[in-house]
């Protein structure tokens, strides 16, 4: 076997750190990029000179001519979605025939976001705030046998005989418990025939293509979304999506073996956001809480919903380090910490009598802890144009510093704008060997 360069990129908070930048520029060197879990409720923001791209499903390796883009068997494809989305990128210039999708990876059909609508309608006060993309119910069904799978797509009849088969039991459900009137399924099957046979023929044994990757020597990037606080098992449950989203489930999200991806890096913006409901402790509801958002923009990209904002946890992000295993960080959006007065890390909880390091187990605990923060000055120079940890004033680089040692993890990138140019390679970092290809 030739010596392959594979490395997972994960969020490392609660999702929106600013991933698809990161996974756009490092792209540039990959021959192979693939998602392994989620589905359209991811949404990355690519920036690339004067265009703007948003991707929900496409990885963000798309836009690099050349790169196979690969949606693993751990995803949840709305078929409808992804032909928009396609057509989108077309319609700009972007070749998209790069693009296949694991025959194993499960369909998110209409009564899916049916029942996610109506779900969280009935949990009122305590609906989760989900991006009602339907993933929820997705994965359940995945979970249940009674998925549809990407390979049905290959033929139209066979796809049509499955959702035969399911269709008057989701009727029955969305009916019985939420007085839905249900789908008619020649009406459903025709809305859905151009998008199953648009996408048929991208539908291929991806995991076959990964190992022949491997094999092959090539760079292959495993591509995260969302985030570690956000994943079914290690996040703040029940406020957490339907799939994992840590690094080890690179490797059953996409069919290769945990000792395949070598390098792990966590992708974590300067300050914290959070989509959604559920506890945060860093939440700043006040100035500067605002202004983060209006600096960073801080607005969905699926959904457009205000983001909640607050300052850099260290708590939540030695956490991520510790259940992905992190051997690197991405720090994005410093540039939109500039002018700020002061800076504030949480470097450990308080939780009634006692401090604590750790992340609890359960958010009702998590509930009870309040941050313990370390202040740092601010800057007020514009820090767009910086290329190198020289160019950033003292209180930037004191900042980065302080990250890598309150998360014992070295800080590989910072990126200071949107634009694959507004990037800091740090001296000493593992990605350099990466981008030298
Ligand atoms: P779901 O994934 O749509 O079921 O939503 C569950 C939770 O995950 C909600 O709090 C969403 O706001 C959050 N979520 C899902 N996808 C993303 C994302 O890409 N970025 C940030 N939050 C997300």
């Amino acid at each position: 076997m030739l010596n392959s360069n594979s490395m997972v990129i994960v969020g490392a908070q609660w999702g929106d750190e600013g991933k698809g930048k990161v996974i756009d520029y490092l792209a540039s060197e990959a021959d192979i990029v693939a998602r392994f879990q989620g589905g359209d409720n991811a949404g990355h923001t690519v920036v690339y000179g004067a265009n703007i791209f948003k991707l929900h499903h496409v990885p963000s390796g798309i836009l690099n001519p050349g790169t196979l883009c690969l949606l693993g068997n751990g995803m949840v494809i709305n078929p409808l979605v992804l032909v928009r989305e396609l057509t989108d990128l077309e319609k700009r210039g972007i070749d998209t025939s790069n693009l296949r999708i694991s025959g194993k990876a499960h369909l998110i059909m209409a009564y899916h976001q049916a029942l996610d609508e109506a779900s969280e309608k009935m949990l009122g006060v305590n609906k989760i705030g989900t991006t009602g993309r339907g993933i929820g119910p997705a994965y359940a069904d995945k979970a249940l046998r009674r998925g549809i799978r990407a390979v049905e797509m290959v033929d139209f009849d066979r796809f049509k005989e499955q959702l035969a088969g399911i269709l008057p039991l989701q009727n029955k459900i969305l009916h019985a418990l939420y007085g839905h009137e249900g789908y008619d399924l020649d009406e459903l099957v025709e809305t859905y025939r151009p998008a199953i046979e648009r996408l048929g023929p991208l539908v291929a044994d991806t995991a076959l293509i990964l190992d022949e990757g491997f094999k092959e020597g090539k760079n292959i990037l495993f591509e995260g979304a969302q985030g570690a606080l956000l994943d079914l098992d290690h996040g703040t449950y029940p406020f957490v999506t339907s799939s994992s989203t840590v690094a080890a489930a690179a490797a059953t999200g996409t069919g290769v073996g945990p000792g395949q991806i070598s390098k792990v890096l966590g992708v974590l913006k300067a300050y914290t956001t959070r989509v959604g409901s559920g506890p945060f402790p860093t939440e700043d509801s006040g100035e500067a809480g605002n202004q983060l958002r209006d600096h960073g923009h801080e607005y969905g990209t699926t959904t457009g919903r205000p983001r909640r904002c607050g300052w850099f946890d260290a708590v939540i992000a030695r956490y991520a380090a510790r259940i992905n295993g992190l051997n690197g960080l991405a720090v994005t959006k410093l540039d939109v910490l500039s002018g700020m007065e002061v800076i504030n890390m949480a470097v450990s909880y308080k939780c009634l009598d006692d401090e604590t390091d750790n992340f609890p187990v359960s958010i009702d605990d998590l509930k009870l802890c309040s941050p313990v923060y370390e202040t740092f000055p601010g800057w007020d120079e514009d820090i767009s144009r910086a290329r190198s940890l020289e160019d950033l004033p003292l209180a930037a680089r004191r900042f980065i510093e302080a990250i890598e040692e309150a998360v014992r993890v070295k800080v590989d990138l910072v990126s200071v704008g949107p634009d694959r140019s507004q990037t800091i390679i740090c001296p000493g970092s593992k990605l350099s060997a990466w981008l030298q290809g």
